[in-house]
């Protein structure tokens, strides 16, 4: 039946039917809507849910005037709110890291055990350790054992004041097995959000520690070094006095006079007083170096000899040295007595006996080598080492051994000025020292001394002892001191010279204005009242530069004379004996 039939059949129902279709309608465009609202509902709260899990991309995508719409919108709005105030908080945060990583400062927080809790990334770099390494770790671990009470009161002091009243300085373990020196104040934040208790900001300050120790020794050796020179070189004209007059008496007793033996004592005994005033002129790096190209395998062959009777004979004596090894620019006299001081201490560190090594090597330290330093400058080097397997060296006094006077021996058996000296020479020649030693178990000093690039030295034939030379030439003598002046002019005018004598430069320049003949020499003391031998040098090059000068002197002056006054010019260290003089005199005079 169709509708028109219906309708036509029955109007009542045809309203019924109208009103039917009409609710159809009604109730298909509300499930409509209402599907569409559920959809859209669905997606605003996923949109909501993936904002709430930090993902603030893009919006919810819902719009509307509807309450859904106006919700979305709110939603979107706060999403992108937040998308500023995160993003500003990323920048801010990255802002923080950049300035703690790039900070030199290792920032580290302890909690109330003293357990490390954060430390900041510049870790690595200052003390080796990465932060994750050192995290939950008892900051004692790390801590030098001599250090750790005074850390330990410092921290308990900084809780209760809330901040170390001064900075603190200690000792740290690198991951390297060293120990780094770092200066630390520590903070305790009252209103601090987390359970830390303290803030430690520290400062490696091992280089500045260096320096300071440097400058400490240096300026200790200066004070006492000018002292000594001064002593030294008072010392150094009563000695050429001693050993001079000594050396022309015996110059005139026959061979079989009995009073030839007690002359030898008195000319022994003022060898070793000058022996000693070397070795003070040494430390006190005011003795006068004359440096050459040295083998230092030649040295100690020749110092073999000697060593056996110096050490005993319950030491047995090894030596390895490098055939290859290069060639050093230095005074052989005061490698003699650096090797002759290190076998001495190492003899005394042995009274029971035990083994004495001496060797020599070629070590290049490389830029990146961990043993270059100031001290030690990237470079070729030859490495001396005495070692032994004596008592070794107590820690506590490894700092001390090379301090002048510094000596554990009973009194009368040490002077304490071996390894002092052994440190004036080696840094003199521009040289190293490293010690290595733990108690029982010996000691191994090794010095680094700079490499001579492309030298060689032969083995030269000894000299045999000749009558010391003569010659007739006229000398001027220049010294103040009256015992050496007259000393030398007696044992000049006996090997054939006339000698003029003068007491300082000017009363020089008038004798040689009154001498009518010619004068082939002058022999000066540098120091004098009135006018000093280097001025009296410098009057003579001008006015006559063909008269050679030899300088004579009891300290470093004699590097003052080497430098700048030309090759006519030679340098004589006293004290001299007269054959010693006369030799140098002719080999000035040629
Ligand atoms: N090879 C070594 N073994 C153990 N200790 C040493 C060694 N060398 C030096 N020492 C210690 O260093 C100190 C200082 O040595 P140094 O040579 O300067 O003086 P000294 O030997 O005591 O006296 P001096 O050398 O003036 O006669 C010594 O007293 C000793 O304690
Ligand atoms: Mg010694």
């Amino acid at each position: 039946m169709s509708p028109v039939a219906i309708a036509a059949g029955a109007p009542e129902s045809g309203y019924t039917y109208g009103i039917l279709a009409f609710l159809l309608v009604c109730l298909v465009a509300w499930i409509y809507r209402e599907r569409t609202r559920a959809i859209r509902a669905e997606r605003l709260l996923s949109a909501t849910r993936r904002f709430a899990l930090g993902d603030l991309t893009g919006g919810s995508g819902i719009r509307g005037p509807d309450e859904l719409g106006v919700l979305a919108d709110a939603v979107d709005q706060m999403a992108k709110q937040l998308r500023s105030v995160t993003g500003a908080l990323r920048g801010r945060q990255e802002w923080f890291r950049m300035l703690l990583e790039h900070g030199s400062d290792v920032i580290l927080t302890l909690d109330a055990q003293w357990q490390i809790g954060f430390a900041g990334p510049s870790l690595p770099h200052v003390l080796g350790w990465t932060p994750d390494q050192v995290a939950r770790r008892p900051l004692a671990e790390f801590i030098h054992p001599n250090d750790a009470e005074a850390v330990q009161a410092a921290l308990e002091g900084a809780v209760m004041r809330s901040a170390f009243g001064e900075p603190i300085a200690f000792r740290f373990r690198h991951s390297d097995g060293s120990w780094r020196s770092l200066e630390a104040v520590g903070n305790h934040p009252r209103d601090w959000p987390g359970p830390e208790h303290l803030i430690v900001t520290a400062r490696d300050i091992t280089p500045r520690e260096r320096l300071e120790s440097q400058l400490r020794q240096a300026q200790k050796m200066e004070a006492l070094g000018r002292f000594a020179g001064g002593v030294a070189h008072d010392f150094n004209n009563l000695l050429t006095a001693i050993q001079g007059y000594a050396s022309l008496l015996l110059f005139d007793l026959g061979p079989i006079d009995p009073r030839r033996e007690d002359l030898e004592e008195i000319r022994k005994a003022s060898e070793r007083a000058a022996a000693l005033t070397r070795q003070i002129l040494a430390f006190s790096h005011r003795q006068v170096s004359e440096p050459e190209p040295v083998d230092l395998n030649l040295l100690i062959e020749d110092l073999e000899r000697m060593i056996p009777r110096l050490i005993g004979e319950d030491v047995a004596v090894v030596t390895a040295l490098d055939p290859g090894l290069g060639v050093v620019n230095a005074d052989p006299r005061q490698l003699e007595q650096v090797i002759m001081n290190l076998v001495v201490n190492a003899r005394d560190a042995m009274p029971e006996g035990g083994r004495l090594t001496i060797e020599t090597a070629n070590e290049a330290v490389a830029e990146d080598d961990p043993r270059a330093s100031p001290d030690l400058p990237p470079g070729p080097y030859i490495v001396l080492t005495v070692g032994d397997t004596g008592t070794g060296i107590d820690p506590e006094i490894q700092a001390n051994i090379f301090d002048p006077f510094f000596t554990t021996k009973e009194p009368g058996r040490g002077t304490g000025l071996g390894l002092s000296t052994v440190y004036g020479i080696v840094k003199q020649i521009g040289g190293h020292i490293e010690v290595d030693s733990e108690l029982g178990r010996g000691a191994d000093f090794r010095i680094y001394l700079p490499e001579l690039p492309g030298a060689r030295v032969e083995r030269a034939a000894r000299p045999a002892a000749l009558p010391a030379p003569r010659g007739s030439e006229t000398i001027l003598l220049v010294e103040d001191e009256e015992s050496v002046r007259v000393f030398a002019n007696k044992a000049l005018e006996k090997q054939g010279y006339t000698v003029l004598e003068a007491r300082h430069g000017r009363d020089a320049l008038m004798r040689l204005a009154e001498h009518a003949g010619p004068v082939h020499l002058v022999i000066t003391d540098m120091v004098m009242p009135e006018m000093s031998g280097g001025e009296l040098a410098r009057r003579l090059a001008g006015e006559r530069p063909e008269v050679p000068v030899l300088f004579m002197s009891g300290y470093s002056d004699g590097e003052i004379a080497h430098r700048g006054l030309g090759a006519t010019s030679a340098y004589l260290q006293k004290p001299f004996t007269s054959d010693v003089l006369a030799r140098k005199v002719r080999e000035v005079l040629g």
